[in-house]
């Protein structure tokens, strides 16, 4: 969907978006044609297997970052565990917002040092086409549907490659600055005081905006601190992708050249917790990323969540 096409139903133009996001074009699904948080999250974790050389039977755990499930019951996971044919595998999914893929990599984590668990498929998916007011301007332009998924295998410490840190919050505080009010148990659709408009995203734009660069920043910074890692000697940075203006200022406070970063918010828009997967996979395809770099992800969402990882390839 381009830009053009916002411009005969809310009052906004091309120039604006392009100029305040760097958005130029987003993907929507048509449910009609069977499109919808499942099927994305089918066709991304048939090719991530498919890439990593893994039988479905070998997976143990299936995590899906996702606030868009097309039911609560059965959740993602469950879905997916009966289409790929994962007879062997647990999971769930995991509402952590635009954060979700970096906290399922980190639960992932866990699982496979606690030894349970030794190959992970591990999901970004979002609709939030579902979830957008169409009517308002502030938010409808800037969000996108889309999927990623990343396989991972327990691996031997002196094997080098795999997750080096995760640094993880949230601050439910000032979860008004960016939530869905309506629509779940606490407002359900059937309750008198349901409105559809208050099922929908509503954001405080740039309040999360300040908020999601000074957080993405002080949550790599820390992580890099942590871990004794200078920034030099990151290959690559994942900056979650909600407006190019926020990955600018991230990489200027961290000093991270425009050439060391994916960007793909100008085609997809912000697809929340689908967008670093799916940047990864796009690295990795392109080249861009190969065996033996580090990279960094950063990723701030609404609730409020954040998130950052350092993973050698
Ligand atoms: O995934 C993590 C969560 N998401 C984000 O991180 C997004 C964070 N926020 C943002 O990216 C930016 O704050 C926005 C893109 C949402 C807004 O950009 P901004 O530069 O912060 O604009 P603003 O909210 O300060 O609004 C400036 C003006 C306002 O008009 P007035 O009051 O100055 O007359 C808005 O009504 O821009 C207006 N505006 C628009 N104009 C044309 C807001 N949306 C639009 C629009 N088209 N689509």
């Amino acid at each position: 969907m381009t830009n053009k096409e916002f411009e005969s139903f809310v009052d906004t133009n091309d120039d604006w978006i392009k100029t305040r996001t760097g958005i130029h074009t987003r993907h929507i699904c048509d449910p009609k044609k069977g499109e919808n948080t499942l099927s994305m999250a089918h066709a991304a974790a048939k090719k991530a297997l498919d890439m990593a050389g893994v039988d479905p039977k070998d997976i143990d755990l299936i995590l899906v970052g996702t606030i868009t499930p097309n039911t609560v019951m059965p959740c993602t996971a469950n879905q997916l565990q009966a289409l790929l044919g994962c007879p062997n595998a647990f999971g769930f999914d995991l509402q952590a917002a635009c954060s979700g893929w970096v906290f399922g990599i980190s639960v992932a984590e866990q699982y496979m040092n606690g030894g349970k668990v030794k190959t992970a498929l591990v999901i970004g998916v979002e609709t939030l086409s579902m979830l957008v007011d169409w009517h308002d301007r502030s938010t409808c332009v800037l969000f996108g549907d889309g999927a990623g998924a990343t396989v991972l295998k327990r691996v031997d410490a002196d094997a080098g490659g795999g997750i080096v840190g995760i640094n993880l919050g949230t601050d439910g505080t000032a979860q008004d600055l960016l939530c869905i009010p309506h629509g779940y148990c606490k407002v359900p659709p059937y309750s008198a005081e349901y409105q559809v408009n208050q099922h929908k995203i509503k954001m405080q734009g740039s309040e999360v905006f300040k908020l999601a660069t000074r957080t993405m920043v002080k949550s790599a910074t820390e992580l890099l601190a942590e871990h004794k890692v200078d920034i030099e000697s990151v290959n690559f940075f994942f900056f979650h992708q909600a407006n190019i203006r926020i990955v600018d200022h991230c990489a200027r406070a961290l000093g991270v050249a425009r050439e060391k970063m994916w960007i793909n918010v100008d085609r997809y828009g912000n697809t929340s917790a689908a967008t670093l997967p799916v940047s990864l996979d796009e690295a990795w395809r392109s080249g861009a990323v190969k065996p033996g770099d580090l990279m960094l992800f950063a990723t701030f969402g609404g609730g409020l969540t954040w998130g950052s990882a350092l993973i050698r390839l």
